[in-house]
């Protein structure tokens, strides 16, 4: 479903990154995204097969979620992930390695470069399209909040965030609970319905309470949620 022509792109840009990495951490850092491409890949086919009829092309679609990161691999060289410590925003850069690589839609430029604004007001559906399928797809990978700094509880702005009902930017994030509380605040801003139904499938709730209760024994932080926002709510 995914053009000839974008596979063998984007096997070009990963292949272009390895050949330039220094060591086996590197590699790996390259593989893990990969890994995560594809991930996202099968989450945005999820949510096409129940969006059935709208307005979009499915190869095209397709072929956003392929290429949404390709920025990560020339970024996993700098030896970091984080946009904020390499100085380089993965979108950014992404969107311009499609553009040195002659690649011609400009709509999916856009979507990628777009891709991981925190707020995106603009009307591109395949930058939803993206969004949707790779926040998904990063609750997944939900063992990586172990990886963040351990946190006893959420930050003064994390929690105003939530409160306030606005969607939170993960780079305002300190530590474990920020995150996890992030992820969960992103249910709020899914685009499309199947993608909430996704969320409900994947029972992404019930494993999110199961990491707050490990990181907060004490309980306050769920005591908080439950009080003060609606972010336990089956539906939002
Ligand atoms: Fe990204
Ligand atoms: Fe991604």
């Amino acid at each position: 479903m995914i053009p000839e022509e974008t596979i063998s792109l984007f096997e070009r840009l990963v292949n272009d990154a390895r050949e330039k990495a220094k060591d086996e951490h590197i590699l790996e850092m390259i593989q893990w995204k990969v890994d995560h491409t594809w991930r996202v890949v099968e989450t945005g086919k999820e949510i096409l097969e129940g969006e059935k009829g709208q307005d979009w092309d499915v190869g095209r679609a397709m072929g956003a979620f392929l290429l949404h990161d390709v920025g990560r691999f020339e970024q996993a060289l700098l030896g970091s992930y984080s946009d904020k410590q390499t100085g380089v925003s993965h979108a950014f850069l992404g969107a311009e390695m499609l553009v040195k690589a002659g690649y011609k839609d400009n709509e999916i430029i856009e979507a990628v470069h777009d891709h991981s604004l925190a707020v995106y007001e603009g009307s591109n559906v395949y930058t939803k399209l993206i969004k949707d399928a790779d926040q998904l797809t990063i609750i997944g990978e939900e063992y990586l909040l172990e990886k963040h700094p351990e946190q006893k509880i959420a930050s003064e702005e994390v929690i105003k965030t939530i409160e306030r009902g606005v969607k939170l930017d993960t780079s305002i994030s300190v530590g474990q609970i920020d995150h996890l509380l992030s992820y969960w605040n992103w249910k709020k801003f899914l685009y499309f319905s199947t993608s909430k139904e996704i969320f409900r499938n994947r029972k992404y709730d019930e494993m999110l309470l199961g990491k707050l209760r490990l990181f907060d024994k004490s309980g306050k932080t769920e005591e908080w949620l439950r009080k003060s926002t609606d972010l336990l709510a089956t539906t939002v």
